[in-house]
């Protein structure tokens, strides 16, 4: 039982919170080989190393080293014997997936040339295996390329593209086998091997659905329910670190479109600014559940009905007007409220977000 890579989440703490649990699932699954993929690098190297060692994780990569000492990361290539065959399983990482780390700025790592480094290994496991089945985690197009380029892969196992392959490829003598993300298909291969020199001689190729069809297996699914519990309890601790206890019950935000059919001129230039784009910031990010950015990248989110996911406040998205003027059915004309905008500035603008902060540059930018 392989696996192409990419077994962990995006870069987000509920994210790196679920993969904790899909590690301890996997170990229990008793997976022969796991290549590395780029995401499984997201939480950094020390988070990787601890999953591995903990549940027990068969990861290997040919191709990610240290870059101060050049060492490798992990294991070169993993041998494993099925029915008296033995199989060598290889995997490299395509330099051009980049790894990027949810803490580091740099990961620390390189990734060295993926033909040059199968050029470099496959003559060594072809003296200790008899057939060799890279885990790929290229992408398509250079999954291709590199089995032209260095011969003698028996068999690849496509990662990273999340595409299917309904029936095995060949290219050159290679053949080439995909099954999509997230665990929702399982691919087999019936694999029928000359005995003499361990060479593929026909495969029969079956992607299995895991949709309702299933049965689930009741002890995993008693552990997925008590996973989901300690999730929402996990969710929650994070919300508590930043309590709605600002602001007033009876009043409430409207939104800034409410402002808008009074105050067409000045929403011109707040649609153009990057306020009015904020929650798509950390969208891009992947960050869209986490407190600590919401905070200052919605409206009102310490304050009493003030954005949350739920409707109606999950539209009070983005630094809204009522983000610096306050709650609009508090409306005022007598300059409380531009003083208050004023002081608002720096509860967002804080040294950590906006070192460069300085309200009249700033203000210039957003004037209306
Ligand atoms: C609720 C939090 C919050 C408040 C209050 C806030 N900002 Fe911002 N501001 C942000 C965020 C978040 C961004 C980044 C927006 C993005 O994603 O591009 C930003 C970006 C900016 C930018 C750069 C984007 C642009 O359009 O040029 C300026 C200038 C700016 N703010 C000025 C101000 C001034 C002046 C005030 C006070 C009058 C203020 N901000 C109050 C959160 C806030
Ligand atoms: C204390 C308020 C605050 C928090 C918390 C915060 N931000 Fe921001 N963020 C800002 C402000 C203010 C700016 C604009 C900085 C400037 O232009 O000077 C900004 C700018 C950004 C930008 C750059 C936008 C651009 O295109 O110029 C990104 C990206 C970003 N934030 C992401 C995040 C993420 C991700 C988190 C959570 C980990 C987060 N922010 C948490 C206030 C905050
Ligand atoms: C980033 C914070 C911020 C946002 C967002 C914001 N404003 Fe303001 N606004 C201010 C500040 C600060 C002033 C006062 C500037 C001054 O006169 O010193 C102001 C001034 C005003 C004024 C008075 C203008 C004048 O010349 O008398 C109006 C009206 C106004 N805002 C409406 C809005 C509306 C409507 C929106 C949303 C479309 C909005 N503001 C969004 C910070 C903000
Ligand atoms: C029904 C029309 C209407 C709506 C809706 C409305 N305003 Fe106003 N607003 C006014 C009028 C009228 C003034 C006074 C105009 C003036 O003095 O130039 C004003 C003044 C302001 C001022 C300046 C206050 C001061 O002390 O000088 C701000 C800030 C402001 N509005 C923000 C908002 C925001 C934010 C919203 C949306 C939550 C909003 N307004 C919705 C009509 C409206």
């Amino acid at each position: 039982m392989v696996d192409g890579g990419d077994l962990f989440g995006r870069r987000n703490k509920n994210d790196q919170h679920q993969t904790r649990f899909l590690c301890e699932c996997t170990g229990d699954f008793g997976y022969d080989g796991i290549g590395l993929g780029e995401a499984d690098l997201n939480y950094g190297l020390p988070f990787l190393m601890e999953m591995i060692e903990k549940y027990s994780l068969p990861f290997t990569s040919a191709n990610v080293v240290n870059r101060e000492s050049g060492e490798l990361i992990l294991p070169e290539y993993l041998v494993v014997e099925k029915n008296g065959i033995k199989f060598g399983l290889v995997s490299v990482l395509g330099p051009n997936h980049k790894i990027i780390t949810m803490t580091d700025t740099d990961s620390g790592l390189d990734v060295k040339d993926p033909v040059a480094t199968l050029r470099d290994v496959l003559p060594r496991m072809r003296k200790e295996v008899d057939t060799i089945v890279l885990l790929g985690h290229l992408g398509e197009g250079d999954t291709d390329t590199v089995i032209r380029e260095v011969k003698g892969i028996d068999i690849c196992i496509m990662g990273h593209t999340h595409r299917t392959l309904k029936n095995e490829r060949i290219v050159e003598d290679s053949i080439f086998l995909a099954a999509p993300h997230e665990g929702r298909y399982v691919g087999r291969a019936d694999i029928f091997i000359e005995e003499s020199d361990g060479k593929v001689m026909a495969v029969d190729v079956n992607l299995v659905s895991l949709d309702d069809a299933v049965e689930h297996e009741p002890d995993m699914l008693a552990r997925v329910e008590g996973y989901k519990a300690s999730f929402e309890d996990f969710k929650l601790a994070k919300r508590a670190a930043f309590p709605r206890d600002l602001g007033s019950e009876k009043e409430k935000y409207l939104g800034g479109r409410a402002c808008k059919s009074c105050h067409e001129d000045t929403w011109a230039a707040y649609a153009e600014s990057g306020h009015n784009q904020a929650f798509t910031t950390i969208r891009k990010k992947g960050q869209t559940n986490e407190p600590e950015c919401i905070l200052c990248h919605t409206t009102g989110y310490r304050y009493k009905n003030g954005y949350a996911e739920e409707r109606p406040y999950n539209h009070l998205v983005n630094v809204q007007c009522e983000a610096c003027h306050g709650y609009g059915t508090e409306h005022s004309r007598d300059g409380k409220w531009l003083a208050q905008a004023q002081d608002a500035c720096v509860t967002c603008h804080d040294q950590e977000n906006s070192p460069e902060f300085d309200y009249a540059v700033y203000w210039e930018k957003i004037k209306h």
